[in-house]
């Protein structure tokens, strides 16, 4: 393994920017030492773009033990039904521990995954630790083989096949099972349907696969010890999982295969997507009507005199773009949940664009994430929008009387159970303690619809809003910085 091959592989095979490549090759030049220090085989997978499949692009052996992978695994593509612990980081982002998984030698391991992440807090590749079923479950080392229980359960099988079902037989995958010479020797009843569903003959026992089921020739041509690929077939869709079986001696005994109809899979998948299209229709719309009546309301607000009283229309305008603009970042939501809103980017919107339209050339604005991504739902995202508003809306307003040059801190926090987010500003403080319709909406959107609480008060320098809302299936934050205080 060279820093060459781990960077041509995530070139030719990922999405990854130079920098992420970088952070991998770092941690692959570690990956030796933790072969070693724990005695097991340490890897380093990443996702191919644009595919479900993922890629080995580093590998570290311990030389104490046999090591399970006889030839180097590097540039092999890993599937998500024989290794489940990788696809489940690399999609979550969460640690896996004790995931059962096939190598691409075939042979059963156990794996601890963890995710790897670039400076975004991205998942950018995971980092395997496995080790080889066997030795977990005898540890002294007397029998080195893995076919644990399979003598078992062929006598068993042999025993009971004429009186009872075996497994498979229960199972609605197909399960074919072929001799060295590509003969099927067995097949189960969902097998056995299959076959007379897709080919004519009128025996199939000891008949040559590709007789019975042409359409299989790309995947038993295909040289890999575990292979996994999607076919259309007369209108079905189905995913065949290859596994070539050898003796201990390693001489090729057969070829397992599992078929799935993924068909009604497939349409149903379809038809979610039909479904979030007429969502984001939805939205869509939701946004447009928001806009034609922010228009309505601008066209209104020319013919008020005297245009003090104008104000209070601009602030129903402000209210209204806040909540307008959470519809269009999920529009603009190519990759992740439709209904999920990064508060960050909302945030930063919503202000941005306030201080810019009232002409705000006095007051600076400054957003310190500290490292938190925090993602809500777009419930959750309508009111934090309209409480972001009202609070810097008061900032502007109260806060730098005659121009005063100022600045408004939007900060976001990040504790083990809640979200906390300050808005604070260095202006005059506030005279009283009496709430106005203002930040009346927020003390209710904050303890009705968020749930948290909410503190308003004049600091040293200026005015804080302090709002603390719990975490939750609606209200996520991805981080690697947890505060101290919590
Ligand atoms: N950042 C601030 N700096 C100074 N004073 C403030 C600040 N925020 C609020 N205040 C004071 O608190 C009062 C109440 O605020 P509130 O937002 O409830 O009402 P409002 O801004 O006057 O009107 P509206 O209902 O349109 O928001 C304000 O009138 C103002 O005197
Ligand atoms: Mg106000």
């Amino acid at each position: 393994m060279t820093e060459n091959t781990i960077e041509e592989l995530c070139h030719l095979y990922t999405d990854l920017s130079d920098s992420d490549i970088q952070i991998i090759v770092k941690i692959a030049v570690t990956l030796p030492l933790h072969a070693e220090l724990t005695n097991k085989c340490m890897f380093i997978d990443c996702m191919v773009k644009s595919s479900k499949q993922a890629i080995v692009v580093a590998e570290a052996f311990h030389r104490t033990q046999e090591a399970v992978y006889i030839k180097s695994v590097v540039g092999e593509f890993v599937y998500e039904t024989f290794e489940p612990g990788v696809h489940y980081s690399h999609s979550t982002g969460k640690k896996s521990f004790g995931h059962r998984a096939i190598t691409q030698e075939g042979k059963i391991v156990e794996q601890s995954v963890v995710p790897i992440r670039n400076d975004n807090h991205e998942v950018i590749a995971t980092l395997i630790m496995e080790e080889e079923l066997a030795t977990t479950f005898n540890k002294s080392n007397e029998r080195n083989d893995i076919s644990f229980g399979s003598k078992a359960l062929g006598n068993l099988m042999a025993e009971t096949i004429d009186d009872y079902p075996i497994v498979t037989d229960l199972l609605m995958e197909i399960f074919l099972v072929t001799d060295a010479d590509q003969r099927l020797v067995y097949a189960n009843p969902a097998g056995v349907r299959f076959i007379n569903e897709m080919s004519q003959a009128v025996s199939i026992q000891n008949e040559k696969i590709l007789t019975l089921l042409p359409f299989l020739a790309d995947i038993l041509d295909n040289q890999e010890e575990v292979y996994v690929s999607e076919l259309t077939v007369l209108s079905k869709n189905i995913e065949v999982k290859k596994v070539k079986m050898h003796s201990k001696t390693n001489e090729l005994k057969g070829i397992l295969m599992i078929i799935q109809d993924l068909t009604e899979l497939r349409t149903k998948e379809r038809e979610l997507m039909m479904k979030s299209v007429v969502i984001k229709e939805i939205h869509h719309r939701v946004k447009n009507n928001l806009q034609t009546v922010a228009s309505l309301l601008r066209l209104q607000m020319r013919k008020i005199y005297p245009s003090e009283n104008r104000i209070h229309f601009e602030e129903t305008l402000n209210r209204i773009f806040s909540i307008s603009s959470v519809y269009e970042l999920i529009l603009a939501n190519e990759t992740v949940n439709e209904d999920d809103v990064d508060l960050i980017e909302l945030t930063r919107k919503i202000s941005s664009s306030m201080i810019l339209n009232g002409l705000y050339t006095n007051v600076g604005l400054v957003i310190e994430t500290n490292g938190n991504k925090v993602i809500t739902s777009s419930r959750k995202a309508v009111s934090i929008s309209l409480i972001v508003n009202e609070l810097v809306q008061n900032s502007l307003k109260h806060a730098f009387p005659e121009e005063v040059s100022g600045t408004i801190y939007i900060e976001f926090f990040s504790h083990k159970k809640f979200a906390e987010l300050h808005i604070r500003d260095n202006g005059v403080g506030m005279s009283g303690t009496s709430y106005s319709l203002g930040l009346e909406i927020v003390h209710n959107l904050v303890v009705n619809d968020l749930e948290g609480e909410f503190m308003y008060k004049t600091v040293q320098n200026g005015t804080l809003a302090t709002i603390k809302f719990p975490l939750s299936q609606e209200v996520m934050i991805h981080h690697e910085k947890t505060d101290s205080n919590c």
